[in-house]
């Protein structure tokens, strides 16, 4: 069964989503070309992300995986950058003081170019062409010359990564992410949003505990771990000559890695165990995400679990699920029970953006509520059967966009078309992304106060 891997061995396998690309010669070109570039990460870096997942997958610790449906090329900005950093630090402050433990910071960035797209081609009116499947392949607009997948996308792409990553790094180890910085942004999410009376009680508390730590002298000056933050990378792995042309041999452990980013993902359309990402995937030494959806078999996942974590090492593979809110408690338990069975050591985390995509006023959108809800049941059914809750995966944005429904500011059908921009799926602006970390760290104190009780009789 496990055939000797290499980083061009799916090359051998049945493969979904590939760009029909008209120039060959052309593409091979541009591989070869990235091929001698630099990785955009180091091994040793994607083996701490290992290590700190592990810690998610036994219990102690809770993932935040977030970012953009699709990066653009027309939306690279230092803006753009910055503000989603500041939405997901906040998001992360909120959810460690709920969850108690430390959060895991995973963006869906510097490199989350491609997507799967249910259909090849795109019509309207009378008019067909290859559907947009991401800048890294062909460009979104809708005209001929656009669609033609083109290779030199992929080296703009690299170039993008590059970018986005370098002022990410500068950010979260440059003082940005002073953890006083984060908390009095938060303070003035607070302060401005509808729904200030719900969250003031958990911002004070967080409050508290700040201005109890500068009594006793541990400041940011004096720790440096309270101006520093880890944060990781992550995206599908879908185009994969891309993926090879950047996947290196480690020199200190001699294994490969993917050095596109942190961790990658397999997605809910291309998870068959017999062919082409799977194949690539299984022979990287990332930790991996696995999408999971509700055409996923228990003995399904078994397989797939045996084919990319064989030694079982904790952190090495999150099941991302997504099911959609009305049908997570039909698939979640059985999917869970079997994990447990066998014993496989995984994190368990939620997307509850793929599931709950509805249609409206002609916008592609998903319901504040329905999100919410997702996690909501995820939560409760991971108590009921003993695993643990460990993480979530979401679509967001720091800017204020229009294009998920609800939240404090009850966004209508007929909102989505002020700033409805997203190249792909809606994702949640900063305060509705910001407030689900709220009534999820909200959640979290709960469900620990219900233990207690247990606890103590
Ligand atoms: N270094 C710690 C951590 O990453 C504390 C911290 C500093 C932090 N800045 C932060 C936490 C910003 C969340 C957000 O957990
Ligand atoms: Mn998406």
């Amino acid at each position: 069964m496990a055939q000797t891997w290499t980083p061009n061995s799916w090359r051998q396998k049945p493969i979904q989503q590939v760009p029909d690309y008209p120039d060959l010669a052309a593409l091979a070109a541009t591989e070869a070309k990235l091929a001698k570039y630099p990785p955009l990460v180091f091994a040793g870096e994607a083996r701490r992300l290992k290590t700190a997942l592990a810690n998610v997958a036994e219990g102690r610790g809770f993932l935040l995986q977030g970012g953009d449906c699709a990066e653009s090329f027309a939306e690279h900005g230092a803006d753009t950058i910055r503000d989603f950093f500041r939405a997901f630090l906040q998001m992360a402050v909120v959810l460690t003081f709920g969850a108690q433990q430390p959060v895991v910071k995973v963006g869906r960035i510097a490199g989350q170019f491609a997507k799967p797209r249910s259909s090849n081609i795109e019509k309207q009116g009378d008019v067909e062409l290859p559907s947009y499947r991401g800048d890294i392949i062909n460009g979104i607009e809708f005209t001929e010359a656009e669609r033609v997948p083109d290779p030199e996308r992929q080296i703009m792409a690299y170039r993008q990564s590059a970018a986005t990553l370098n002022l990410l790094r500068a950010f979260a180890m440059g003082g940005y992410a002073n953890l006083d910085n984060v908390h009095q942004w938060m303070l003035g999410f607070v302060k401005d949003s509808p729904q200030a009376e719900r969250y003031r009680k958990l911002a004070d508390r967080i409050s508290e505990t700040m201005d109890f730590m500068k009594a006793i002298g541990i400041t940011s000056e004096n720790h440096p771990s309270l101006r520093e933050t880890d944060f990781f990378t992550s995206h599908e792995a879908l185009l994969l000559g891309y993926e090879q042309a950047l996947t290196r041999v480690d020199s200190t452990s001699g294994d490969w890695y993917a050095t596109s980013g942190h961790m990658i993902w397999i997605g809910d359309r291309t998870r068959q165990p017999d062919h082409a990402h799977i194949e690539y995937c299984r022979g990287i030494k990332n930790p991996l995400g696995l999408k999971c959806g509700p055409s996923l078999t228990a003995d399904g996942l078994l397989e797939l679990i045996d084919l990319l974590n064989p030694a079982n090492e904790a952190g090495r593979l999150t099941l991302i699920c997504r099911f959609g809110h009305d049908k997570v408690a039909e698939h979640l338990p059985r999917l869970i029970r079997a994990v447990e069975r066998e014993g496989k050591k995984v994190v368990w985390s939620c997307d509850p953006m793929h599931g709950n995509t509805i249609t409206l006023n002609n916008y592609k959108t998903r319901p504040f509520e329905r999100i919410l809800s997702e996690v909501e049941s995820f939560f409760q059914i991971h108590r009921a059967e003993g695993s643990h809750p460990g993480g979530i995966h979401i679509e967001m944005t720091g800017n204020d966009v229009t294009e998920c429904t609800g939240g404090a500011r009850a966004l209508s059908g007929d909102d989505l078309a002020d700033r409805y921009h997203t190249h792909c799926d809606p994702r949640l602006n900063a305060d509705q992304a910001l407030e689900l970390a709220f009534l999820l760290a909200e959640r979290m104190k709960g469900g620990r106060d219900e233990k207690k009780l247990v606890v103590n009789g």
